[in-house]
């Protein structure tokens, strides 16, 4: 884990961001759009039901590291209270997680 964060800034970092960018639309409407809404503002039953956030503000996005991303895609999220409100997705590789990482941060208009 340690090894694979700078791994994945670096690769961030490269410009031909376009076509992993566009796998992470396909993945996050697969995988995290019932939850987190295709737009990511998480209004969506099960969104409310658990409190997603809104993902279109910026502050919130402001908060949200690239690590804690792939965190919660790799290990789940739980609330304080320790109630998992997010399972992990299996199955993506790194550089799915890396297109969903940038797919999430396109949620904020600029
Ligand atoms: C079962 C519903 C559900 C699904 C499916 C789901 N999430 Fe979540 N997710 C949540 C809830 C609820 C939270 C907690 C509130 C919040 O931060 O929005 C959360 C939190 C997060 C966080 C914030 C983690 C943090 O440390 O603050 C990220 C990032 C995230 N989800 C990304 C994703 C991605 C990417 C996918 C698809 C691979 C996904 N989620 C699928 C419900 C879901």
């Amino acid at each position: 884990m340690k090894k694979i964060i700078p791994l994945i800034i670096a690769v961030l970092a490269i410009p031909a961001l376009s076509v992993s960018a566009a796998n992470g639309k396909a993945l996050f409407e697969k995988h995290c759009a019932k939850c987190h809404g295709k737009d990511g503002k998480g209004h969506t039953f099960m969104g409310k039901r658990f409190h997603a956030k809104d993902y279109t503000n910026p502050a919130a996005q402001k908060e949200l590291k690239d690590e804690a991303i792939v965190k919660a895609i790799k290990e789940g999220f739980k609330e304080k209270s320790g109630r998992e409100v997010m399972w992990p997705t299996k199955g993506l590789s790194d550089s799915d997680i890396k297109g969903l990482v940038q797919y999430m941060r396109s949620f904020v208009k600029k």
